[in-house]
């Protein structure tokens, strides 16, 4: 049986950009794959791409077994989508809508009534079911949004930025929601910018970079990849010596920004005692002192190993 997505040199191509450059990956039976990036990498082409709604420019996405470009429509009888932008009627119901959907799906009515109460009731608006969703809150709108998504009991969901920009509550219900299909069989695609989401959620993560897959592995690895080096930000109270810096024990890199010092290091805590005898040694005195967190960013760029300025 062939895996349920499979990309093979998928590419797209805007005017002279190239925003999906031979992208290759397959998601697995049963396992929710995390496609992380950051904004403007590509993983909303790669996501349409893959559902039908636009034709790629190079590469072949089968899903489910079938062609997207040339039998989509097959397929998207048994997927379901939550695309980037919401994409329910405002000035109707969230019942409405799913009644909507379900005709769409060609569910017989006390199928879709059956299914509608029980995710409505998963995801917390059943009693808010006869509002229009005008009235709903980003949050509740994207609840929704899912719920039109599961009607018909897809075996494969694509998610494109589920949780983004959503309150504490909606998160927490749809992330729950999510593992539960999962632990009872549906396949799951799901896009992020959020390192930390795919690292709870997912079983296997591929990092997408300007177009381009850079990494594909399990979430611990990747995490693990990041998290041997750190970041120190020092200032001082007048000129030290650079290389004086950059000889401290634990110290990889080092580079000036301004008044500041961005350091690289393989032991926070270290360095934090060796950045203060170095600078009593120097007669000077620490004015700022950070360890800021790698950008996602950043934690690509190492993962890849390009280098660093
Ligand atoms: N319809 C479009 N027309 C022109 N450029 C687009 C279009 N859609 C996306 N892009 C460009 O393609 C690149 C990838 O965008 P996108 O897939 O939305 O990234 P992501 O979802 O990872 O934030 C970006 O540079 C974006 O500006
Ligand atoms: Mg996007």
């Amino acid at each position: 049986m062939p895996d349920p997505i499979e990309a093979r040199d998928l590419t797209k191509v805007f005017g002279g950009t190239t925003a999906v450059d031979r992208v290759s990956f397959s998601v697995r039976q049963g396992e929710i794959f995390g496609f992380l990036g950051p904004n403007g990498a590509g993983k909303t082409t790669t996501t349409r791409m893959l559902t039908g709604v636009i034709p790629s420019d190079g590469g072949t996405a089968h899903v489910l077994g079938y062609d997207m470009r040339t039998d989509p429509v097959r397929a998207k009888q048994r997927f379901g989508v939550v695309p980037e932008t919401a994409n329910a009627y405002t000035d109707l119901s969230a019942w409405q809508n799913l009644m909507l959907m379900g005709e769409l799906y060609g569910l017989a009515r006390t199928r879709a009534e059956a299914r509608a109460a029980d995710l409505l009731g998963a995801l917390g608006l059943l009693e808010r079911k006869g509002q229009k969703v005008q009235a709903y809150s980003k949050g509740m709108k994207q609840r929704l949004i899912l719920a039109m998504a599961l009607l018909h009991e897809p075996e494969l969901l694509f998610l494109d930025e589920p949780t983004s920009g959503l309150d504490v509550q909606s998160t927490h219900l749809i992330l729950d929601l999510l593992r539960d299909l999962n632990r009872a069989g549906t396949t799951i695609f799901l896009t992020t910018h959020n390192m930390e989401e795919a690292n709870r959620l997912c079983d296997r993560v591929g990092i997408i970079r300007s177009g381009r897959i850079v990494a594909i592995d399990a979430p611990e690895k990747l995490k693990s990849a990041i998290e041997r080096v750190h970041r120190v930000e020092v200032s001082f109270d007048r000129e030290v010596s650079g290389d004086g810096l950059a000889a401290l024990e634990t110290v990889l890199l080092t580079a000036r920004e301004g008044d500041k010092w961005q350091l690289v290091v393989e032991d926070t805590d270290a360095a934090v005692r060796a950045l203060t005898a170095f600078a009593r040694g120097q007669g000077a005195a620490i004015v700022t002192l950070n360890t800021p967190a790698p950008s996602l960013d950043e934690a690509f760029l190492r993962l890849t190993g390009e280098a660093e300025p």
